[in-house]
């Protein structure tokens, strides 16, 4: 059985990540969307949040596994048995990052591999960050994510009295 893992922030989960997640689920009998941890930003959602926004977005499709690891991606890939890891590319400014993750992923582990698809035109500007900065704003992010993912922003955004 061909599996894969998405791993990712997800803070929150957009349609540009779904774009990737629905395109990858239909390459792979089962694919992992994994909620893991970047060091180089901070978090506007819990990771409990993420998890469960995650997983909430994700119930109606069939061979999406969602999980969260608290360490290294290549390690995860290595207790789950599965070489093939999945990212996204919106555009030029994403190559550079992309391509030190996946050098130091495959030095780490050189049995991983790391392939990219490029996401549909339509979601090629959408990030996370966009979308919270927009709703913190008062503006209409629901053409970028799913409701449950609109709501759970708004009453984040509330709660902080941002
Ligand atoms: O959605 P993001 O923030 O671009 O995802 C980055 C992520 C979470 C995939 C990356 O930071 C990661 O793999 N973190 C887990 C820890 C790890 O393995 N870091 C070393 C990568 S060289």
């Amino acid at each position: 059985m061909a599996k894969a893992i998405y791993p990712g922030s997800f803070d929150p989960i957009t349609y540009g990540h779904i774009n990737i997640i629905k395109r990858a689920a239909k390459i792979f009998d089962e694919l992992y969307v994994v909620v893991l941890h970047n060091i180089n930003k901070k978090y506007f959602f819990s990771l409990d949040e993420r998890i469960n926004i995650t997983k909430e977005s994700l119930k109606d499709f069939k061979n999406i596994k969602v999980e969260s690891y608290d360490g290294l991606l290549v390690d995860y890939a290595k207790e789950k048995n599965i070489n093939v890891i999945i990212r996204g590319l919106r555009a030029v400014s994403d190559f550079e990052y992309e391509l030190q993750l996946a050098n130091a992923n495959r030095s780490l582990n050189p049995n991983v591999e790391i392939l990219f698809l490029m996401t549909d035109t339509e979601y090629s500007f959408i990030s996370s960050t966009i979308v919270k900065e927009v709703a913190k704003f008062g503006g209409n992010v629901s053409q970028w994510v799913p409701k449950n993912v609109e709501d759970a922003i708004i009453k984040k955004i509330g709660n902080n009295n941002v």
